[in-house]
């Protein structure tokens, strides 16, 4: 992915991103804010997207949003004013390159987000910098099959990643490089098991 092709798409997907992906995507949504609400503190939502996870959290945690795209921002700022989120903060920033402190937040929201940003590994090096000591980050996302049906459809629709807005070929492997790190949970997210639910503790 480039970072003019993310914003092109999502400008497109932006208007009817609820309506698509709003059902279909809810239960690691839930998962990750149920998680991070445990936990307390601080939470980074990386990639906020239109916001639909925002009124997800309990009133006992601070959110801080971010996204790249303007169009899907302005809607998640429209949640915020819907819901009266007093405890969320959004702003424009790449998550290549966080604006925040070292060892700033609690949990780390990433739903949906590491196969679409450019470099994803970049990413994860700066959201493990973010991270305290001992913080989760909550990653919900869909990762290359290892063979059958899936596997030759994401082959197939790969070429058209820069439309679509998300590499459907990426492979786990691809966010469990930094030593940062530590996996602690994995598991396939209903229905479909087609998404995966994944904590990583900042070490
Ligand atoms: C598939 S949407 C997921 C939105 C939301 N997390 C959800 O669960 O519905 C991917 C989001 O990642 C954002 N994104 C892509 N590249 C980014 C980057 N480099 N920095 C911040 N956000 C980025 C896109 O603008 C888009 O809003």
């Amino acid at each position: 992915m480039r970072a003019a092709s993310v914003t092109a798409s999502y400008k497109r997907w932006a208007p009817v991103y609820d309506s698509v992906f709003g059902k279909l995507f809810q239960e690691g949504r839930i998962r990750a804010t149920r998680h991070a609400t445990q936990r307390g503190g601080h939470v980074l939502e990386v990639g906020v997207g239109t916001g639909l996870a925002l009124p997800l959290y309990g009133p006992g945690v601070t959110i801080t949003g971010i996204d790249y795209s303007a169009d899907m921002l302005a809607r998640a700022e429209d949640k915020v004013r819907e819901h009266r989120l007093a405890n969320v903060t959004l702003r424009q920033m790449d998550a290549q390159k966080l604006d925040f402190p070292d060892a700033s937040f609690d949990s780390v929201s990433v739903m949906h987000v590491l196969s679409v940003v450019p470099d994803p590994e970049r990413a994860l090096s700066e959201i493990a910098r973010v991270c305290r000591p001992g913080a989760h980050v909550l990653i919900t996302n869909h990762f290359a099959a290892a063979k059958g049906a899936l596997r030759l459809a994401e082959r197939l629709i790969q070429p058209l990643q820069h439309q679509l807005g998300w590499r459907a070929d990426f492979p786990m492997s691809r966010v469990l490089g930094d030593p940062r790190l530590r996996m602690v949970d994995c598991a396939p997210l209903p229905p479909l098991g087609i998404l995966t639910w994944l904590v990583l503790e900042r070490v």
